[in-house]
């Protein structure tokens, strides 16, 4: 890809950028911020790294989107994060503004970008991010799932003993704490986790990834998480830039799949050179798919709230 930018050069941005940076996966990096000298200076320092990282990627700092335009792909993490005691909602209004805003001007410079959102609530500032930009939904896509699914295989792995490489899962839904992690769809290399844990076990496992955003909220006090979710941006980054079609939990917007529409909510989609290429509609126990709708009314209950 020629220019991938990142909105927001707070955590997850700076990480996302320095990851992509890493891998290669663009030959420049836009960093944009409202905070005068941030970017710059971060950009700066990370595009330092490349001589002893090896890598040619550019990095750019900016507080406009001049730099930005053209750019192919859009990571938005532009917002201000979750503080103790505050719920992802909390977040809305706020947010909203300012992922509208940045909207706005992808619009402008980028009119054929892809824009993968990470700013909270997730589900809702994707939906911002559509009707802002009027973008097909092929190229407006959040992280999330990705994140949940990651803190899900963590603690499996360490429960049951096995490397997180040999845990497959898939955890649905909005990004909230109504998530659906799919047990039925959960193996290590193939075989159901009902084999290797009871459930006794699993349930408080199912309970930690729900609340995993907190759980690092109330250590870090002043942030949330973003070692992880920039490496959950940064996995959508390179299943487009390298097609590879790979099957992961994002937030789409749905247009009759699973039988709901006009809402993001995480499901399973085809990440390709097209974006969101196919949302593949798995069969779903009843239960499942009791708890993914409910989990796109509690999206819904917080789309409400925003005005556009
Ligand atoms: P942060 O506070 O470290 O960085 C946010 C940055 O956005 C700040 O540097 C701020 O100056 C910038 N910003 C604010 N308004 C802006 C605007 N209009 N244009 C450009 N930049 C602007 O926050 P952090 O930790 O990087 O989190 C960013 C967002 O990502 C938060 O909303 C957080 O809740 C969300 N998040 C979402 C996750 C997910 O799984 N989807 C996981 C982790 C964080
Ligand atoms: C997380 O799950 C805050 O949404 C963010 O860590």
């Amino acid at each position: 890809m020629n220019k991938i930018t990142v909105v927001g050069a707070g955590h997850v941005g700076a990480t996302t950028a320095q990851r992509l940076a890493e891998k290669e996966l663009a030959r420049e990096i836009v960093l944009v911020d409202i905070l005068e000298g941030t970017p710059q200076g971060k950009a700066l320092d990370q595009w330092q790294s490349g001589p002893v990282e090896g890598f040619d990627t550019r990095i750019i700092g900016a507080n406009d989107y001049g730099p930005a335009k053209g750019s192919d792909l859009f990571v938005v993490t532009a917002g201000i994060p979750r503080k103790p005691g505050m719920s992802r909602d909390d977040l809305v209004k706020t947010n909203a503004g300012i992922v509208q805003s940045v909207a706005a001007e992808i619009k402008k410079v980028a009119p054929k970008a892809m824009i993968i959102v990470v700013s909270n609530p997730l589900d809702v500032m994707c939906y911002v991010a559509k009707k802002v930009t009027g973008f097909p939904r092929e190229r407006v896509m959040g992280m999330a799932g990705i994140l949940d699914t990651a803190r899900f295989r963590t603690f499996l792995a360490q429960a049951i003993g096995v490397s997180v490489d040999d845990i497959q899962a898939m955890v649905l839904g909005g990004h909230g704490d109504s998530m659906v992690p799919l047990i039925s769809y959960t193996t290590v290399s193939g075989i159901p986790i009902t084999q290797f844990i009871k459930q006794s076990a699993l349930d408080p496992i199912v309970e930690r990834t729900r609340k995993g955003g907190g759980e690092i909220v109330s250590l870090l006090k002043t942030g949330s998480a973003y070692y992880a979710p920039s490496s959950g941006a940064v996995q959508m980054v390179e299943a487009i830039v390298k097609d590879k079609k790979r099957l992961l939990p994002c937030a789409a917007w749905l247009e009759g799949e699973f039988g709901m529409k006009d809402v993001f909510v995480g499901v399973p989609c085809l990440l390709g050179a097209g974006g969101v290429e196919r949302i593949v509609e798995i069969e779903l126990s009843a239960e499942e798919k009791a708890a993914l709708v409910k989990s796109a009314d509690a999206v819904r209950e917080t789309m409400s709230v925003v005005e556009l």
